[in-house]
């Protein structure tokens, strides 16, 4: 079975218990964590506060300090959350500490599943195949943006819900067609997604060719898995 939240706050006390948790955040934190762990970063640690990422960063010598407030990256921080920036000679061999303003936020309000995936649409055949080889139910958790519900987590929930091709709750069902009759009344997945309030700000902030970059489906082959425990996302 599989369930989906269009927003974390919507999720009830016991709404991921025993299941697998997908915390989706297209534009742009969980696209940009699979960029990080498959150009070779050591982990990736989610924090939901700025202070609380340069505390993290502080103590670890092998840190890159990254994320944003309102699209670009905090005083003092490495870098921002465009997946883009995390080429090879810049990553590999970090930790990745990533505050993000919905998606990290989003990840630790899952903490208590009994797996919590990261999803894109960049990911989804891959995240499939590893939903497919764990007999749990699974709940898709969209990030949004600002308390809001956010058209591209739809999508990308839309498309992850299609393909897994499971019984769906009617939550489920109602964002996988939603998504559907977004995607053929715009005429492709990236011009669905360009349409939402927060691509249309991240294009003012000259990042639209994260948009075009996060809309293509199956580019990756990576599927990062958070341990709460921990507190770090590594590969699956
Ligand atoms: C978030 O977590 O709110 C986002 O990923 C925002 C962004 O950088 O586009």
């Amino acid at each position: 079975m599989v369930d989906c939240v269009a927003l974390p706050d919507h999720l009830s006390p016991s709404q991921l218990d025993g299941k697998i948790a997908v915390v989706i955040d297209i534009l742009r934190a969980t696209t940009t964590i699979v960029e990080m762990l498959t150009h070779g970063a050591s982990c990736v640690v989610p924090v939901a506060s700025v202070d609380g990422a340069r505390i993290i960063a502080q103590d670890r010598p092998d840190a890159l300090l990254c994320g944003e407030r309102s699209g670009t990256p905090p005083e003092g921080f490495h870098c921002g959350n465009s997946p883009l920036e995390y080429t090879p000679d810049r990553v590999a061999g970090k930790a990745c500490v990533i505050s993000t303003t919905n998606g990290t936020r989003a990840l630790h309000m899952c903490d208590h599943a009994h797996r919590v995936l990261i999803g894109s649409i960049t990911n989804i055949q891959g995240l499939c195949a590893v939903l497919a080889d764990d007999a749990r139910d699974v709940a898709l958790v969209c990030s949004g943006t600002d308390g809001q519900v956010s058209l591209e987590d739809c999508i990308g929930a839309g498309l992850i819900i299609e393909q897994l091709g499971y019984s769906a709750t009617d939550n489920a069902a109602l964002l996988m067609h939603a998504a559907r009759g977004a995607i053929e009344r715009f005429g492709g997945v990236r011009y669905a997604i360009e349409s939402s309030f927060h691509a249309k700000r991240l294009i003012d902030l000259g990042f639209g060719d994260d948009i075009a970059f996060a809309s293509q489906p199956d580019t990756r082959s990576m599927v990062p898995e958070f341990d709460p425990a921990i507190g770090e996302i590594h590969p699956v």
